[in-house]
This record gives structure tokens, sequence and C-alpha cells, in this order.
């Protein structure tokens, strides 16, 4: 006799996570792990920014401090001051009473909710546009939110490593009324290339006339230019033009609390009036999900983000963090362009955020994990932060052997 689940066919690994797995089973000394977007110190170890961990000893020390459950929608502190950081604490639509924000499992659950609100709420054959080039996980969470697979935009200019904005507004200009696009706040992923204002102005400019649902994912709030007002910008911008649209948060990257899962999802609506409603059915939603979010990381976030003090220090915290890979942007474009490596290397410190989107083919991407035990993923798509000084030379030396070695054939 068989098992019912005798039949289950075994699932491919996941491109970021799968490479995890690998990089952790890989025992060759020279390993590198330049796969998944977390950030790393000068010496390669996880941080845990000094404000965080301040913060959790506090609460470890307070004895009136519970692990009571939150409600559905989480901690009501950590969602005001979450939709305050990425609308802004002037937003017309927070003065308006037109925001209604939960506390997510990270960006990954904003996500997740916001599309099974969509699919539950809006229509479940609603069409979602995602960039050509996106997060992989995107292509994962639209359809097991209930809504069909998702469509593509145009978005890179392969040949200049540019957002291609002609043909992105080619594009949403066929999209049908309704339709969400997604898009990616700053620090585009996998990329690195994000709109000039001017391009998001054109952005938004298709979107309203097409009369487009915009949903931001804000993974990287800070770690593109350093300054969580700065990379706000496209958000807050399409907000002042009064749009329906959703907002998913991730404190991840910019707070260092990954596996904690801090995030936040926000309904903007263009007039106000739905909020009690829309707020009953997303606790609806998460309830038949996982009941309420956990406390622990949203505590934190909340203190920090409510206190003055220790928000400065976050913030210096942010300059820190994104100036380090940019100094390795800058470090692995001059060993490139030292090692004569063909190709023109000046992406590596044009584009910003966590990553850097080399052009190197999957076959390349292959050889350096095969040879060198250099792990990044399938489009080329190297975690800029799992650089160091002392890796450095010997990824652009990889990467030199790569490009010389093998053809492109992709
Ligand atoms: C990434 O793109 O590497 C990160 O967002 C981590 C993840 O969950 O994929």
């Amino acid at each position: 006799m068989s098992s019912i689940f005798s039949s289950v066919p075994t699932a491919p690994p996941d491109a970021i996570l799968g490479l995890t797995a690998q990089f952790r089973a890989d025992p060759d000394p020279r390993k590198v792990n330049l796969g998944v977007g977390a950030f790393r110190t000068s010496s390669n170890k996880p941080y845990v920014l000094p404000v965080v961990r301040r913060v959790e000893q506090q609460l470890a020390d307070d004895p009136s401090a519970t692990h009571e459950y939150l409600p559905q929608d989480g901690l009501q502190s950590f969602c005001d001051a979450s939709a305050r950081l990425i609308l802004g604490a002037d937003s017309p639509a927070l003065a308006d009473g037109r925001v209604t924000t939960v506390q997510a499992l990270s960006g990954t659950g904003a996500l997740r909710v916001g599309f099974a609100f969509v699919a539950n709420f809006i229509s479940s054959s609603t069409a979602v546009y995602v960039p050509k080039q996106t997060w992989s996980n995107h292509r994962n969470v639209i359809p097991a939110a209930g809504l069909p697979r998702a469509l593509e935009y145009r978005y890179l200019d392969p040949s200049t490593g540019a957002v291609d904005i002609a043909a992105l507004v080619e594009d949403l200009d066929k999209a049908p009324a309704g339709s969400i696009v997604l898009l990616h706040g700053c620090a585009h992923n996998p990329t690195g290339a994000d709109p000039t204002q001017a391009q998001w102005l054109q952005i938004l400019d298709v979107v309203k006339r097409r009369k487009l649902v915009p949903f931001f994912d804000n993974a990287y709030q800070g770690f593109a230019s350093g300054s969580l007002e700065t990379d706000a910008w496209s958000v807050r911008t399409f907000v002042a033009a009064g749009l329906d649209m959703l907002v998913a948060q991730s404190y991840a990257k910019n707070m260092g609390m990954y596996g904690e899962r801090v995030g936040a999802l926000s309904v903007v609506a263009s007039t106000a009036g739905a909020e009690d409603a829309v707020r009953s059915q997303l606790k609806a939603t998460i309830r038949a999900m996982y009941s309420s979010p956990p406390k622990h990381g949203a505590m934190v976030a909340a203190a920090i983000l409510g206190d003055e003090k220790l928000f400065a220090e976050w913030e210096g915290e942010l300059v820190k963090m994104s100036a380090r890979i940019m100094d390795m942007r800058v470090k692995l474009k001059a060993a490139l362009e030292k090692n004569a490596t063909p190709g023109n290397w000046d992406r590596i410190t044009s584009q910003i955020g966590m990553f850097s989107y080399t052009g190197l083919t999957s076959q390349q991407v292959t050889f350096m994990r095969e040879k060198y035990h250099v792990y990044m993923t399938a489009n080329g798509r190297i975690s800029m932060a799992g650089l160091t000084d002392d890796t450095v030379q010997y990824v652009a030396d990889a990467m030199k052997d790569a490009v010389e070695s093998v053809v492109k054939q992709d």
C-alpha cells in the first residue's frame, strides 16, 4: 500500500532561498555567498543593529511585557508609525483618514495579504503587471493569492543597464483599466536601476490615464540613498496624486529584522469612507491565514519609530550600511577594471540598493558556482553586502574567468 502522499511531486528549489541551502552544504573554504539579499558586516557576519539590540534588551527587562496575542491587524503603534514612515507624517491621505494599515509578515506577507484582498474584494480575475525583471517571489505570491499569473511590463534596457521608460510606458498603456501595477518603490530588485524622478512622473501619468492601481513594494526604504525620505519619494508622489493604491513595507533589510518578519500593508483609498470595511476584511483575511502577526519585531520597530533619539540612531545605521555597500561597489568595479575584464562595468556603481545586476548569463553564473564556489542568482544578480575586502578580488577574478571562458548564450 502506498501513502496518499506518494504522488506528491518535488517542488523546484526556490530561486533565492535554494541557493542559501546549497551554499551552506558546500564544504569548500573559498565559498562566497552573493545570493540572498541580507546585509553582512565587513567581516562577513550577520548584523544586528545596536539600536535594535538595545531595545530588545529593554523589552526583555520589562516586567510588564507579555506574550499575549496581538489583534489580527497587529500592533497599532507600529502600524501608525509605519504609515507615517512611508507616506510622510504630513501625508494628505493620512490627514483625510484614507489609509488602512495592518501589520504583515514582512514584505512577502504584505504582498500576500494585499493580493488576496484584491482577489476577494476587487476581482479574482484582476490582471497584475510586474516588471519583466523582478523579485522571483512576486511571481509565486500573485497566483498563490488567487489571482491569475502575473503579466509583464518591460523594465530594463539591457544595453544601458537603465530603465527603458519608453517600453515601460508603452506596455502599461495597453493594460486594462483596474489592473494592478506592481512597482518597486526604490532599489529595484534585481536590477538596481530605479526610474529617475522625471520617469516616475511619466509612470504616474500612464497609471492615471489608464486608471491602473499601483501596488508599491518597499523592501529597501533607506537602503537606496541612505535616506528614508528620499527613498519614499515615489510612493509619496503617487499618493499625492490621489489614487487608489496599495503599499507593502518590510523592515527586513533596513532594520535588519529579517527572520522576525516585520512589515506592513497599507491600503490607500482615493476617497475616505471605506476604511472600516477594508480593515474588517483585511482582519478576516489574516485570521484565516495565520490569526495574528508575531509581536516581538513589531514591538522593537515601534519603539524605534516612536522615539526621536532611537530613530536618529537608526538613520545613522542606514547611512553606514548603505555606505558599506557603496564601498564594495567601488572596489568590485575597480578590481574588474584592473583585471581588464571584458565589458563595461560602470553599472556596478551606477546601480543602487542591495544588489548589482552584473549582466552575467546563467551559464556564467553556473561556471562561477561550480569552479569558484561563488553563489549568485541565475539572473546574474549579486548581493553587494556579501562581499568583503577579503573576497572582492577573488570574486572579480572569478568573474573575469567566467566572462572570458563562457561564451554568452542568453
Ligand atoms: C532577496 O531578494 O534576496 C531577498 O528579498 C530575500 C528573499 O526573501 O528573497
